[in-house]
């Protein structure tokens, strides 16, 4: 059994790769014709995300059999660029001040602004991958537009006390997951993998990216200085997360009431009272038992390949996960 240590540097080294390739696309890109619209998208793209993206995606092309990184390199920076690009339109749409501990474009400029750039990432984006084969061309277009119905879907849903976790698995599955689920296909898919292989692997990634971001919407409730905005900034946006939706489907008379004015008229004050409710009602677990129920089911996907490096990194990966909220 290989030590963490192994697992972090062989990680890190995909990282640093990656991130070099991006370095040299932005400083080419600042250099060109477009470079003042590419001087705003950097602000954002070099902030620093945590690139779970692009290396999922390149873990995935090794687990695939792929042998020559350079071949899925354009495809990892189309995935991260189009990743930015919706983080960008995300933040106008929610109000958001900060993204990646910096503030957001809108704020620093204006709206008119964010969104050019936000459309420029967009294109650069299609401009990478857009030189794989149709499959692929398809498969990014597909996810594209799925974020883009599920975003559509989830804005019908702000304040719905009767949202579903149905309604929440559709939303997340849409914005979240299929890109994670499409990054890894088609990682495979350029490695030279057989569909059904191609296919476990998005398997891996949509559990991955399902636990991602339950996570990443407990951390909004629980407060986490690593996620870069401040906390409960969903809860303010009216946005229905999963322990909200348990919680209210659990709870009845005083506390479903009270929990009803507090999610519907939120503010700073109520933080003790929500956490309260939630912990009465088992919120908490009950995500974060949904959580561990994908991840096993990402690492099962994953043990259908044979053991070797990108997949211990990915299992280790896919841990970091439900370490990432402990
Ligand atoms: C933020 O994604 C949006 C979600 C889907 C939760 P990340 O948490 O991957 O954001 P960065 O790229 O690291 O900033
Ligand atoms: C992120 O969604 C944007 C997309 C995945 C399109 P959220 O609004 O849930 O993510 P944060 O909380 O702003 O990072
Ligand atoms: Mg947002
Ligand atoms: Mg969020």
């Amino acid at each position: 059994m290989q030590s963490a240590e192994n697992h972090i540097a062989f990680i890190e080294n995909v990282r640093d790769r990656f991130e070099s390739a991006l370095i040299a696309h932005v400083e080419a890109a600042s250099k060109g014709e477009n470079g003042e619209i590419m001087g705003l998208a950097r602000e954002v793209l070099m902030a620093g995300g945590k690139r779970w993206r692009p290396i999922l995606l390149l873990l995935s092309y090794q687990l695939a059999g792929g042998k020559v990184e350079s071949e899925a390199m354009p495809l990892a920076l189309a995935f991260e660029m189009i990743h930015t690009a919706t983080l960008v339109h995300d933040d106008i749409n929610d109000g958001a001040k900060f993204r990646r501990n910096v503030p957001t474009l809108h704020e620093r400029y204006d709206t008119a602004r964010a969104l050019i750039a936000g459309d420029y990432l967009f294109v650069e984006g299609f401009g990478l991958g857009g030189r794989y084969e149709e499959q692929i061309v398809r498969l990014i277009s597909g996810y594209c537009a799925q974020i883009a119905s599920a975003e559509l879907m989830q804005l019908r849903h702000v304040g719905n006390l009767a949202t579903t976790p149905e309604d929440y698995y559709e939303i997340i599955s849409g914005k979240t997951a299929g890109p994670f689920a499409a990054g890894c296909t088609a990682a495979a898919l350029v490695a030279g993998s057989s569909p059904e292989l191609a296919e476990i692997l998005g398997q891996f990634g949509l559990e991955l990216g399902l636990a991602f971001q339950i996570v990443d919407d407990l951390l909004d409730l629980e407060g986490d200085e690593r996620m870069g905005k401040p906390r409960g900034a969903d809860v303010i946006e009216g946005k229905m997360t999963l322990p909200l939706i348990h919680s209210l489907t659990l709870s009845h008379g005083d506390d479903r009431r009270r929990l009803a004015d507090v999610i519907s008229g939120f503010h700073d004050g109520l933080w003790d009272e929500l956490t309260e409710l939630l912990n009465r009602a088992g919120s908490f677990g009950y995500a974060q038992t949904l959580t561990n129920n994908h991840l096993e089911r990402a690492i099962d996907a994953l043990l259908q390949f044979p053991k070797c490096e990108a997949r211990d990194a990915l299992e280790w990966l896919t841990k970091q996960v439900m370490d990432r909220h402990e």
